[in-house]
């Protein structure tokens, strides 16, 4: 099986490119449905994840083109409402967001409970009320979710947490569904503001995507478009976080500096500077020892909990004692663990971890125990010195296009190796 091999303790330089994002171009290629033709879908990263999403296109009847890198063309004219099966989904959370695409376009979907990294309980209950507020009905049996209406009509869905996913599905819902729908309790993520402009590309009629309450105007017709996805906030701040804990002067390229702002504000809590351009975000660090800072998750605009691994193993080597509150989710301290195998000095306790710092951490065998956990192994092991191997990498290939190139590009040490299965 294949792990990465790091040898720890080099500082970075030079200039990482980042690529489209994964949650949004997830929903974005479920949507396709809507198109009736062809969509051409550029900036999409070449990720696990977004393979498994064009096979699932594919498998419900759709041709998925790649006429050059990172670019797709989606042809959904043969496209029918079929089940879909648990060995496509489990693969893959966003399996889920086809319930609301395939509901508004055909009247009707039936996809498996969708898999995911596993961060405790993960309810689907926001995305069933949205449905029945549009007037669908929803069957749940044998781990098969089956969504279907006659007709959907627009309504006021006020969801009872803030969810990226609910609000996607409701989004999609309702772009077809007569009548007006408002969302409100929204996210506000990037990734729903940029899936709505695509829908809206496609002739449809949403508003307010970005702030807590989304209107969406029912439309008859949709058409093919193209449209290029936004850049990731989580893989930009991922590399921001390794070049702040490792040290060094890198550039991040292709980025949109608003979405990176509570990553931004939270690395220069920890005393490193950052220096934003128009469409990139240079860290400049010493690496190692950094103020001790306090933070916390939450939906956007708030600190983003996908960066919460990432940003506690850069907390390993602060001055003093650092706090990470983990607010969305119930349990994604996981990884904790192995970061202690690498000596850092952490206590869990509910929903908050105490990271006191330590001089040095030690290279070691670790194990990713889901995508940003893995990111998070990654970074412990560009700041140990030595040589740490990182496993179950497959879970880190989900999200991170080409980590292994651009980290070299910028002096790491680092080599996707092929062990002999143990
Ligand atoms: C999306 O997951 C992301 N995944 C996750 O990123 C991310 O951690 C999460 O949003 C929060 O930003 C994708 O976009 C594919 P939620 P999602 O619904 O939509 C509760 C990554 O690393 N909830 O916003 O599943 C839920 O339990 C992945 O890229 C309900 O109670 O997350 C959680 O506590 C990991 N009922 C909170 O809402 C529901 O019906 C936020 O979950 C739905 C959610």
């Amino acid at each position: 099986m294949e792990k990465f091999v790091i040898h720890g303790g080099n500082k970075l330089h030079g200039n990482i490119n980042i690529s489209g994002a994964k949650n949004a171009a997830l929903p974005i290629i479920a949507a396709s449905v809507f198109a009736g033709d062809v969509c051409r879908i550029e900036n999409v990263p070449d990720i696990s994840d977004v393979r498994m999403m064009i096979r699932i296109l594919e498998f419900l009847g759709a041709e998925v083109a790649k006429p050059e890198p990172n670019v797709i063309l989606v042809d959904v004219k043969n496209v029918t409402p079929v089940t879909i099966p648990d060995k496509m989904t489990s693969k893959l959370r966003a399996s889920y967001y086809l319930l609301g695409a395939l509901l508004s376009n055909f009247g009707k979907a039936c996809v498996a409970l969708p898999g995911g990294c596993y961060f405790g309980v993960r309810p689907i209950d926001q995305h069933i009320k949205a449905f029945e507020a549009l007037g669908a009905t929803v069957d749940v049996e044998n781990a098969i979710v089956d969504v279907k209406a006659d007709e959907l009509y627009g309504s006021s869905i006020y969801l009872d947490v803030v969810s990226v996913g609910a609000t996607i599905n409701a989004m999609l819902a309702a772009v077809k569904a007569k009548g007006l729908t408002v969302i409100e309790n929204a996210a506000r993520e990037p990734h729903i503001v940029d899936l709505a402009n695509f829908l809206n590309s496609m002739g449809a009629d949403v508003r307010g995507a970005g702030t807590e309450v989304i209107k969406i105007r029912g439309v008859e017709e949709m058409h093919g478009c193209t449209y290029s996805i936004i850049p990731d906030q989580i893989e930009a701040g991922t590399y921001m976080v390794a070049a702040a804990a490792v040290g060094g002067d890198v550039t991040i390229d292709n980025v949109i500096p608003k979405h990176l702002e509570s990553i931004t504000n939270k690395i220069e809590d920890c005393g490193v500077t950052v220096i934003e351009y128009d469409e990139s975000v240079r860290i400049i660090s010493e690496g190692g020892k950094m103020k001790a800072c306090r933070v916390k998750t939450s939906p956007h605009p708030g600190f983003p909990t996908d960066m919460q691994p990432q940003f506690a193993a850069m907390l390993c080597l602060c001055n003093g004692t650092s706090t990470v509150v983990e607010d969305v989710w119930d349990n994604r301290f996981k990884y904790i663990d192995q970061l202690r195998r690498m000596g850092a000095n952490i206590i869990v306790n509910g929903d908050t971890a105490l990271i006191t710092g330590v001089d040095k951490l030690r290279a070691a065998p670790v194990e990713a125990d889901d995508l940003r956990a893995g990111a998070a192994m990654v970074i412990a092991g560009l700041m140990a010195d030595g040589e740490t191997t990182v496993g179950n990498i497959k879970l880190i290939d989900r999200g991170y296009e080409n980590l292994v190139e651009k980290l070299i590009g910028v002096g790491a040490e680092i080599a996707r190796v092929n062990f002999e299965e143990e």
